[in-house]
């Protein structure tokens, strides 16, 4: 495909280094990458940096988020958010894209699968929400550099599930090990049989491909969004 729109890399960690090799594909061209060595104090962030691009796709640390956040709205340049462990910050996130008009797509999770995941749990926790012999958990396991604990992809699942109508404790848990790359498990158990909903990332491929096709999406639009929209809407 062209590489005819221009892409910032916000965080060259693992995901960015993917993200970097996967954008040709997506018709995208790495105009400029941001690590912790040239946007310590966000001083990577800048018009000059910024010229020409149209959409920066973050996956940095939690603690640099909102920061480059306001400072890339500020330019007036759409992002893909991919970094969990910010929520503390989503309302001042939301009120800058607003301030701004920017557009933006955040999800704590960018693979198609997890997704359609979100959408089971919300149903079954439905389903099974006045069913009082039940009792649910939520479980997750990832490699020992992830940063936040439980991730973003749990967080995500408990809220669904409570926002479905389960009212009832949901035992959460998390494990780091190894390298995986995450998988994500809720399910309900009672006297008589027990259900298990289970995703298992085998990559990180996913994640990138998700959030290229976000930033595909993005560019041209104002707003908060989540990646649910770009997938279902
Ligand atoms: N939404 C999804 O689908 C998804 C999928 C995978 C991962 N994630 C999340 O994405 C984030 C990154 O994951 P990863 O596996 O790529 O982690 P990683 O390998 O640790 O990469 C993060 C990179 O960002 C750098 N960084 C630190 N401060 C920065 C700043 N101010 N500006 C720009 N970059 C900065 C880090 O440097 P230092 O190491 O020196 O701090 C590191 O190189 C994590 O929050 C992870 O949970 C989300």
């Amino acid at each position: 495909m062209a590489e005819g729109r221009k892409l910032a890399i916000v965080g060259y960690g693992k995901m960015g280094k993917l993200i970097e090799q996967l954008a040709p594909e997506h018709g995208f061209a790495v105009a400029l990458k941001l690590d912790e060595f040239n946007n310590q104090d966000y001083e990577g962030i800048t018009t000059e940096n910024f010229r020409g691009v149209d959409v920066a796709i973050d996956f940095s640390i939690p603690g640099a988020v909102a920061g480059n956040v306001e400072r890339i709205a500020a330019l007036g340049v759409n992002l893909v958010i991919g970094t969990t462990g910010w929520l503390e910050h989503l309302e001042h996130v939301r009120r800058v894209v607003e301030e701004r008009a920017i557009g933006l797509v955040w999800s704590p999770n960018y693979s198609i699968g997890v997704n359609v995941f979100f959408r089971l749990a919300a149903e079954a926790a439905r389903l099974l929400a006045d069913e009082a012999s039940y009792g649910a958990w939520a479980y997750e396991i990832h490699h020992t550099t992830k940063k936040d604990a439980p991730s973003g992809t749990l967080l995500k699942l408990v809220e669904e599930m409570k926002r479905a109508g389960y009212g009832r404790p949901i035992d959460v848990s998390s494990n780091r090990a190894g390298a995986h790359p995450g998988t994500h498990e809720i399910g309900f158990d009672s006297a008589a049989d027990t259900i298990t909903l289970r995703h298992t990332a085998r990559s990180r491929e996913g994640f990138a491909r998700g959030a290229l096709k976000a930033a595909q999406w993005v560019v041209g639009k104002k707003g908060f969004h989540e990646f649910t929209e770009v997938l279902f809407s």
